[in-house]
């Protein structure tokens, strides 16, 4: 095989009680990219579409993640890679994720899968590294292995794949602003009191709990986040009204995707979602914001060979 074509998809991180620990994968929103190999021995980034990226290799995503991966297996194997966005960057639906995670499932099944998909994290998380200042996998781990994904630990890096109850569908706003995740990220504190740690466990736990158990209703209970949604959360536009029409219009939770601005209802159902979706549409362009709006399934494969 010479050559991949791939879909990489979007994804929802922190699912408000996990901050940095959790995600899950979208199915219907997402990149194309094409991943060929070359004889010159060098990573080159040779068409963007969509969206205005870096294509230094040292300066893209995709390019430092592929690099990675790489520089463990030992060769200087050349790669030409085309980057198709349909997610925008600073959306907070795992843009940057969807392209280093992209990247090295192409590069790994062109190389004849030395990796397993759990072995590829470490190197897509550089790309997150390079976008964010941080490498943390909330993001690439549910792009690479798709449904829910909990990162157990960090060090060392242990990644948990959890069931999906089969009805769960997700809405998501985008608010037509971009937020770069370096900044949402420096305005969270670093210190958290015990009593909204003890409140914040007790949600990833009962939420974890609520995915091997069809359990909507606790499901919903615990998508909460009372340490990072009220310090990120003014950077969205209305964002107390939205979780109100959400809410009240069927959604079993509301927050934050990833480091925002786009905002997520989990629901039961696709007509709960549709209900849900054309409530929040109605009122953002009541109130003149330019967004996006997807409704998607949860994708439990992950990135798609096309
Ligand atoms: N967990 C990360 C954050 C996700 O919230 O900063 C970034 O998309």
């Amino acid at each position: 095989m010479e050559e991949l074509r791939i879909f990489a998809p979007a994804t929802v991180a922190n699912l408000s009680c996990g901050f940095d620990v959790l995600g899950a994968c979208l199915d219907n929103v997402g990149d194309q990219m094409l991943l060929r190999k070359n004889d010159l021995n060098q990573i080159r980034i040779t068409k963007i579409t969509g969206q205005e990226l870096p294509f230094e290799t040292d300066k893209n995503v995709a390019g430092v993640a592929v690099k990675a991966l790489l520089e463990k297996l030992g060769t200087n194997q050349g790669f030409d890679i085309e980057i198709h966005k349909k997610i925008k960057a600073g959306s907070g639906i795992g843009s940057s994720a969807a392209s280093s995670a992209g990247a090295v499932f192409a590069v790994n099944k062109l190389m004849g899968q030395p990796f397993t998909l759990k072995e590829l994290i470490p190197f897509a998380m550089e790309g997150e590294r390079l976008a964010s200042g941080n490498a943390h996998a909330d993001n690439v781990a549910p792009a690479l292995l798709g449904g829910f994904c909990l990162v157990k630990s960090y060090q060392p890096l242990e990644i948990l794949k959890l069931p999906c109850p089969p009805e769960l569908r997700v809405v998501v706003l985008h608010p037509l602003i971009e937020v770069k995740t370096k900044d949402s990220r420096a305005l969270i504190k670093l210190n958290v009191s015990l009593q909204k740690a003890v409140s914040q466990w007790g949600n990833l736990g009962a939420f974890v709990s609520a995915l091997y158990t069809e359990d909507y209703g606790l499901l919903g209970r615990s998508l909460k986040d009372e340490i990072i949604e009220p310090v990120r959360s003014i950077l969205i536009p209305f964002f107390d009204d939205l979780k109100e029409i959400a809410i009240k219009n069927g959604a079993l939770g509301f927050g934050i995707s990833g480091s925002g601005p786009s905002v997520y209802a989990m629901c039961k159902g696709q007509k709960s979602a549709e209900k849900v979706k054309e409530a929040m549409q109605l009122f953002y362009q009541e109130k003149g914001i330019d967004f996006d709006l997807h409704l998607s399934k949860i994708n439990t494969d992950g990135i798609k060979i096309l």
